[in-house]
């Protein structure tokens, strides 16, 4: 190659270059021990005797603004490398993949049993947490001097006193049943707040699910029914069920209801303390005061209502045994579910 080849040739070669690496390949192609300038110096001596000192100056010029050439090169590349450094970014770097979250798991058994209310035809309603005195005690049958209002009164708001955080899920089938007339049938999950000392079963807050049903004629063996269907959904086909005698102001019969346990199978184990039954649910059949508070009391309605702790029939679907495990945010024990 002559003269002037060369140096058009290595000047489209360097500003080809981005890499430090294909810079060092260049000088060896160009100015190292084998390269095409070492080539042409070792031509000289075959050349004329007077061709060999202006040959020689041309070589040593081409030579000189090779290495001017990569000189720069290798300026323009470090400041790039540099401002990179400086930014902190790193262009290599593979990124830092952000990690999936889910539904929380007591979200998930809020959505997995409303969803079986749903199939059994009633829809999923909700109420705010901030509640008045009236829908959550007066209108459910719980008058101002009731001894049954001592387990829930709390949390009254600071300047209102006629406002708390609600106790329970149940005011609001006065909401919807002072604006709506029978059939209804709803489901209602949402937080309730209570004056409890927090240990392994009790928290100030947790979520329930309120159901009820109102129409002509519906009976407790309408409850029955629905219930029924509704553990087995949750705790499977061979759950048994027993109803025990209970008091709410707001149902009239009034029943707690229990599972068979789901460890022992009813034999008796320490989860059911020897028992053999767990307790999952309040229930009744909505009490005709009830009726009166909305304005159903001229009308011949009747209908059941139930009241559950999602907390605990999760811990009891999962074998939980510390209630405060939900709300700790440890990611150990969420990411099991
Ligand atoms: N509200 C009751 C409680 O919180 C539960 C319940 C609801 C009972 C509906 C009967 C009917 O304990």
């Amino acid at each position: 190659m002559d003269i002037n080849s060369i140096q058009v040739q290595a000047e489209s070669d360097l500003a080809k270059i981005t890499s430090a690496q294909a810079l060092e390949e260049a000088r060896v192609k160009y100015l190292g021990r084998k390269g095409l300038i070492a080539e042409l110096t070792s031509s000289i001596p075959g050349l004329a005797v007077e061709q060999r000192g202006i040959f020689g100056k041309q070589v040593n010029a081409l030579k000189h603004k090779l290495l001017g050439l990569l000189a720069e090169k290798e300026k323009t590349l470090k400041t790039k490398s540099s401002v990179l450094k400086k930014n902190n970014l790193d262009i290599g770097m593979p990124g830092i993949a952000q990690e999936l979250g889910h539904i929380h798991p007591i979200t998930q058994i809020i959505d997995e049993i409303c969803a079986i209310f749903n199939r059994l035809g009633f829809s999923v309603v909700q109420g705010p947490e901030v509640e008045t005195e009236y829908n959550n005690f007066t209108g459910l049958n719980i008058p101002l001097e009731h001894p049954s209002r001592d387990a829930f009164d709390t949390f009254y708001l600071k300047d209102y006193a006629k406002l708390l955080l609600r106790s329970h899920t149940s005011p609001v089938q006065v909401r919807v049943m002072k604006t709506r007339e029978p059939p209804l049938a709803m489901v209602v999950p949402g937080r309730v707040y209570r004056p409890d000392a927090v240990d392994a079963s009790h928290l100030f807050m947790f979520h329930q699910i309120e159901g009820f049903l109102v129409d002509e004629n519906i009976r407790f063996s309408d409850l029955k029914g629905i219930l029924e269907l509704f553990a087995q959904s949750v705790f499977g086909q061979d759950i048994r069920m027993r109803f025990r005698p209970h008091f709410f102001p707001f149902t009239e019969p009034s029943v707690e209801v229990d599972i068979s346990c789901i460890i022992c199978k009813g034999k008796g184990c320490s989860v059911c303390g020897a028992k053999g039954w767990l307790e999952i649910l309040g229930a009744g059949m909505i009490h005709p005061n009830v009726f009166k508070q909305v304005g159903y009391g001229h009308k011949i309605y009747t209908g059941f209502a139930f009241g559950m702790g999602v907390e605990r029939i999760a811990m009891l679907k999962y074998g939980i045994n510390d209630i405060r495990l939900f709300f700790e945010n440890d990611l150990r024990f969420l990411k099991q579910f």
